[in-house]
C-alpha cells in the first residue's frame, strides 16, 4: 500500500508523543510536515519535545514549523499539571539537533498545501488556532485538504470543565472556524479517547523492549499511570492516528455539531445533536435550534482493535 501523506498539527504533550511515535513508525503514513501550536506546554516547548520525539523515532528528516502561540481570542492556559512541567511526564529524551523551520506553520502549511497534486489529510491533536488561521488567511488551500482528523470534543462529560474538552474549550473560536469551513472533520471525541487504554504489566514490557519507540511509548505511558494512580491509561493522541491505520475499528456517525462560544458554563462544549431526525429537522423556530454543521464523530471504537493496531505499527 502507498503510504497516506499527512501533516500532524500538534501540543507535545505525552499523548501528541504517542501520536509522533505511532505515526512515524508506521509504513503505512508519511508523515509530510509537522506543525507545532500552544497548548499542553507553551509552543516553544511543543517544538523542542516535537524534535526531540520525532528523533528518536528516526524521523528527524520530517520538517517541523512553530505555530501560534496564543489562541485566537483568549489568554493562554496550558496543562502542566497533565503533562508535567517538561510536557513530557518528566521523562528526559536526548536532545535532537534538528532546528525547527524558520518559517511559521500556517505559512509552511500554505506553501505545502498549494503544491500538493492531490488532497491531504491534516491530523489536528491540539488546539486548532493554526489550523483556523490557515483556513481565515488562506481560503484558497482549503480545497487541498481531504479531510482533517481532529481530536477535541465530547458528547459526554467534558475534561476541562464539566461539558468542556482541552483542545476544544482552549480555542472554541478556532474550532467553530474549523467546523465550519466545509472541510470532512472526523472527531475523535474525548469519550473514545479515554478507552483505548493499557494496564501496567503491558506498559512495563513497552518500556523493556529494546526498540526505542516503543521503550519511550513505555515510559511515556509509565508517567502518567504514576502520575494518577489509575489502574490503566490512555495512549490519548495516538488513538486519533490509530483510527486512521485502521478505519474498520470505529463507528463514526455524521451529526450535526456546533461549538458553544457564548455559555458560561459550557464554552467550549461540542453540542451534538443526536435527536430523532422527526425532531432534529424540524424548522428552526422560538425553541427549535438548527446546528450549522455535520461532521463525522466517532462515537465508539474497537478498543482491542486500535491497541492493537497501536502496538503493532509502533513496533516496527
Ligand atoms: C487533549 O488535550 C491534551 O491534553 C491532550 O494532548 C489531548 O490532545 C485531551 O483533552
Ligand atoms: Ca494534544
Amino acid at each position: 500500500m502507498v503510504p497516506k501523506k499527512i501533516y500532524l498539527d500538534v501540543d507535545t504533550g505525552v499523548d501528541d508523543a504517542l501520536a509522533l511515535l505511532l505515526a512515524s513508525r508506521s509504513p503505512d503514513l508519511d508523515i509530510r510536515g509537522v506543525t507545532c501550536v500552544s497548548g499542553n506546554v507553551p509552543v516553544d516547548l511543543v517544538v523542542r519535545n516535537t524534535l526531540d520525539v520525532l528523533e528518536v523515532a528516526g524521523a528527524s528528516h520530517v520538517p517541523v514549523a512553530r505555530g501560534m502561540d496564543v489562541p485566537l481570542l483568549e489568554t493562554m492556559v496550558n496543562a502542566a499539571e497533565i503533562h508535567g512541567k517538561n510536557g513530557l511526564g518528566g521523562i528526559e529524551i536526548a536532545q535532537s539537533v534538528s532546528e525547527p523551520l524558520s518559517v511559521h506553520a500556517v505559512e509552511f502549511l500554505r506553501r505545502e498545501l498549494t503544491d500538493v497534486s492531490e488532497p491531504i489529510t491534516i491530523v489536528a491533536l491540539g488546539p486548532l488556532t493554526n489550523i483556523a488561521t490557515l483556513i481565515r488567511a488562506y481560503p484558497e488551500v482549503v480545497s487541498k485538504i481531504d479531510e482533517i482528523v481532529v481530536m477535541g470534543g465530547a458528547i459526554g462529560p467534558g475534561n476541562v470543565t464539566p461539558t468542556a474538552e482541552f483542545n476544544i474549550r482552549q480555542d472554541p473560536e478556532a474550532a467553530d472556524i474549523v467546523f465550519g469551513s466545509g472541510i470532512p472533520i472526523l472527531l475523535y471525541i474525548w469519550d473514545v479517547f479515554i478507552k483505548v487504554a493499557f494496564v501496567r504489566s503491558e506498559i512495563e514490557s513497552f518500556s523493556n523492549s529494546s526498540n526505542n519507540s516503543v521503550a519511550l511509548a513505555g515510559n511515556l505511558l509509565m508517567s502518567m499511570l504514576d502520575r494518577f494512580g489509575r489502574p490503566k491509561t490512555s495512549i490519548g493522541d495516538a488513538g486519533a492516528v490509530a483510527c486512521i491505520l485502521n478505519a474498520n475499528a470505529i463507528t463514526a456517525k455524521q451529526l450535526p455539531v456546533a461549538v458553544e462560544l457564548s455559555g458560561k458554563y459550557t464554552r467550549g462544549q461540542t453540542v451534538v445533536d443526536q435527536r430523532p431526525p422527526d425532531l432534529a429537522d424540524l424548522e428552526e423556530g422560538d425553541l427549535q435550534v438548527v446546528m450549522p454543521n455535520t461532521i463525522r464523530v466517532v462515537v465508539d471504537v474497537d478498543v482491542n482493535g486500535l491497541r492493537d493496531t497501536f502496538v503493532e505499527h509502533l513496533g516496527k
